[in-house]
């Protein structure tokens, strides 16, 4: 009993330490690191596939993906999500006004850090609060007519290398990326899992069925059509799914920890192309 006790606050100094060092590391070097992670563990892998997740790497069911995206399941989010970015609002305004360069080609810059508002911006935080600040009713956060917009803005960006920019003197940004890391390295629920337990150590490997993807590349395709689903459903959609699947309780869609994870991811897959929407099994 002595022992485990021992062992295991060993482990929690571990990451304690771990985490330490990771914060004071600038994020680009942490990128990098990540990038050579990766390439050394997918040594066949080019890096620009990491984008579409296990099919970089699982044969067979690339094959079937290819096969699903001569006839893409999202298309009709796409087209519903430009028949609703273009509805204007009741005041005459619409999603356009709300966006640089109308909307069009710019998921790539997303999610930023607002220095002002202290908290971190995603895509889909924009779209519903483009919609409240012309007095309209926020939209559920992970399907139907939100994941659509997301959807069409993705489709108008596909191509785009993502660029989330933290400047190493945004104490703010700085801190928001932070906790986002922390977030994805830290065990949590009654399976005591973190993110990076799976798509770090453990990415390439299979659980059960599925072959578990890489950190990097995670971020660059969403909104997602999933068979599972039968519908398509935004990143925070899936966060709460694999929240789920380690037994946590998963925060809230759009809180500031979801957000500053979504940060950190997405700044992890910097340099990658936009292609969402995607579709996935
Ligand atoms: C117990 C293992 C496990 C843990 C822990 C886990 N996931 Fe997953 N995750 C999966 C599996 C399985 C899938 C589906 C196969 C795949 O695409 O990796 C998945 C898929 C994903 C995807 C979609 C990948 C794509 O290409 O569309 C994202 C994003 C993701 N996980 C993020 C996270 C985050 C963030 C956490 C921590 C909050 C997390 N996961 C924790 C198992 C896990």
């Amino acid at each position: 009993m002595k022992s485990l006790n021992l062992k295991t606050l060993l482990i929690v100094c571990a990451c304690v330490a771990l985490l330490a060092g990771v914060v004071q590391a600038d994020p680009e070097t942490e990128r990098q690191t990540m990038v050579d992670y990766f390439q050394k563990k997918f040594p066949n892998v080019e890096l620009a596939e990491f984008a579409n997740g296990i099919y970089a790497f699982d044969e067979n069911a690339r094959e079937q993906w290819i096969e699903i995206e001569d006839f893409p399941p999202y298309e009709i989010a796409i087209e519903d999500g430009e028949a609703f970015f273009n509805t204007p609002f009741a005041n005459g305004r619409g999603y356009a006004d709300c966006f640089e360069n109308g909307g069009i080609a710019v998921r790539q810059n997303y999610p930023y850090f607002d220095s002002s508002k202290g908290e971190v911006i995603t895509l889909e935080f924009a779209i519903n609060q483009c919609r409240q600040d012309s007095g309209e009713q926020p939209l559920p956060w992970m399907t139907g007519e939100l994941a659509a917009i997301s959807a069409y803005m993705s489709f108008t960006s596909r191509g785009n290398p993502i660029d989330v920019q933290i400047s190493n003197d945004d104490s703010g940004a700085l801190a928001a990326y932070a906790a986002g890391k922390q977030l994805y390295f830290t065990r949590r629920g009654q399976l005591n899992f973190a993110c990076s337990h799976c798509h770090v150590q453990s990415a390439g490997l299979a659980l059960r069925a599925d072959p578990l993807s890489t950190t990097l590349g995670q971020a660059t395709h969403w909104p997602v059509y999933r068979f599972k689903w039968g519908e398509i459903g935004t990143l925070h959609k899936r966060f709460k799914e694999c929240s789920e699947q380690v037994r946590a309780q998963p925060f809230e869609a759009q809180s500031a920890e979801w957000r500053n994870l979504e940060f950190y991811l997405t700044y992890m897959s910097n340099g990658l192309e936009i292609n969402g929407p995607a579709s996935r099994r």
